[in-house]
């Protein structure tokens, strides 16, 4: 018997700190281009999962699957029975705001939903699902060292990738709301219920204005660009406490 059902890793497999995208494939690319030493910690139904080091500092990542239950699952396991203390979400989002465009970098300091899970963890009521301030703090820093302009905000994370309700994107727009993405609310959740720290960064694949959307080789330079400033975001953090 693991430990968890979703993951094969035994306890200690996983560092303190795992960045989680949503796809596999792209855990594999992180742990092949930005850790030392990575070993594969996972693939208990494709869930790739590898744990290296960073500047020295360890870290491993985890492909969460698509959407807040399954990313919800990951989450919880890691921070219920591994002892991970720093989730980071690194993913892709759609542009709600007209003054982000494809490649933008967004850091969700909230994450709105319609999904019910955190009303479901918070006794029917409107929970706010926020980001640590000291990672969000860290990875806008990060940003600004860097030279690069990030966008500090709400998103929202919907349970319908094909929503058919045509007016979403423009109630999320009247609120300010930056880009809507599939998980951010339920990881903020599970990190609030398991007393652990999360942030989510994220780059703007499409913008569902105008139809624009970046090729997958755009894509992947726009993604390292992103796993750059949440590891160091990281270190930062990790400098700081
Ligand atoms: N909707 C939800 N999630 C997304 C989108 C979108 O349009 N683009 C990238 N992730």
């Amino acid at each position: 018997m693991t430990p968890t059902p979703h993951l094969e890793a035994e306890l200690g497999a996983f560092a303190d700190t795992v960045l989680l995208p949503g796809d596999p494939l792209r855990a594999r690319h992180i742990a092949e281009v930005f850790l030392d030493d990575a070993v594969q910690v996972n693939a208990v139904r494709g869930a790739l999962g590898f744990t290296g080091t960073h500047r020295g500092e360890r870290v491993s990542v985890l492909g969460t699957g698509m959407g807040i239950p399954s990313a919800s699952i990951y989450a919880t396991e890691l921070a219920q029975v591994h002892g991970v203390r720093r989730l980071v979400r690194v993913g892709s989002c759609g542009a709600v705001r007209r003054d982000l465009g494809v490649r933008s970098l967004v850091l969700a300091a909230g994450a709105c939903t319609d999904s019910g899970v955190n009303r479901n963890r918070y006794g029917g009521m409107d929970f706010a699902a926020i980001a640590d301030f000291g990672l969000l703090r860290a990875a806008a820093e990060a940003a600004e060292a860097l030279d690069t302009p990030v966008h500090v905000g709400n998103v929202h994370s919907a349970d319908l990738f094909y929503d058919p309700r045509a007016d979403r994107v423009e109630v999320m727009a009247s609120m300010g709301v930056l880009a809507v993405e599939m998980e951010a609310a339920g990881i903020y959740g599970v990190a609030a219920a398991h007393g652990v720290r999360a942030l989510t960064v994220l780059t703007v694949s499409d913008d569902l204005h105008s139809g624009e959307q970046l090729t997958s080789q755009e894509r992947e330079r726009g993604f390292d660009a992103m796993v750059r400033l949440a590891l160091d975001a990281v270190h930062r953090d990790s400098a700081a406490r």
